[in-house]
């Protein structure tokens, strides 16, 4: 039987590659964007919604339910970014990033978390950036956020590990993709500079590591946040 997989923020980036890259193992994916996706696959479905609107999500996770009779994975994928010096960012701005990044990954994993609990399996996966560890300049409001959804993970690994649910953490390192795209050279090269491997990470890199989270080896593994490019 296919494994139903969940994954937030899959019109483009890295989204997109991790659809495409399930959909070759013949998963049934299921993505979300507020825009109009271009992917066509017989095993994918997209479903248009903001990540931030809990009734969308309530109702899109239910509908999934009764149709596909269990969801096995959630990536939470989508986020936005916000690079700016604090003093210069506006409250509408910490608004957005906190919806999208920590509200977007709370609602899915809320609303999927019930499903799972009652299946008494699931794995979820939500993603963070080196940019928290490092304590970024000019990115206070997007790291925070981060912050957030990482304290948000660890708990909710607590309160759901007996369940059979492993909760985890993957922090992307520079990935060419529209979220950098604005991102002076030299602040990403500096950037790249301060990683143990001081190259651009690639999708596949990301890949790897939801694999080993979505294993069914790693049962025994939650509440972990693997960055990649060597930063801790
Ligand atoms: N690229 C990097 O260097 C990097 C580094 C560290 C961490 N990350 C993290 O990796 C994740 C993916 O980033 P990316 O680089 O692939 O970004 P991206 O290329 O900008 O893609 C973002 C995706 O999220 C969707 N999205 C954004 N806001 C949404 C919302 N409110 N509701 C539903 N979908 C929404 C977008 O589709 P729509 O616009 O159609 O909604 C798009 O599919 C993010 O969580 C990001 O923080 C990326």
């Amino acid at each position: 039987m296919s494994r139903i997989l969940l994954i937030t923020g899959s019109r483009k980036g890295i989204g997109r590659y991790l659809a495409e890259y399930y959909l070759k193992k013949d998963y049934v994916v299921i993505g979300f964007s507020r825009s109009e996706s271009d992917l066509t696959h017989a095993n994918y479905k997209h479903i248009l919604l903001d990540v931030a609107d809990e009734i969308a999500v309530s109702k899109s996770v239910r509908a999934i339910f009764k149709e596909y009779k269990r969801i096995d994975y959630l990536i939470n994928n989508a986020g936005i970014a916000s690079m700016n010096h604090f003093l210069l960012t506006p409250l509408s701005i910490v608004s957005k990033v906190f919806e999208t990044n920590f509200k977007g990954t709370f609602n899915f994993s809320r609303e999927v978390g019930k499903i799972m609990s009652r299946q008494k399996f699931g794995r979820i996966i939500n993603f963070t950036t080196v940019a928290r560890p490092l304590n970024l300049e000019g990115e206070a409001v997007y790291a925070a956020s981060k912050s957030a959804v990482e304290t948000f993970t660890r708990v909710m690994a607590k309160e759901l590990g007996h369940l059979g649910i492993t909760c985890n953490l993957i922090g992307p390192s520079p990935i060419k993709t529209d979220l950098i795209k604005n991102i002076p050279k030299n602040k990403i090269d500096d950037l790249i500079q301060m990683q143990a491997i001081p190259e651009f990470s690639e999708f596949k890199d990301v890949s790897n590591v939801t694999d080993f989270f979505l294993s069914d080896e790693s049962k025994m593994i939650t509440g972990q946040t693997i960055y990649l490019s060597g930063v801790n």
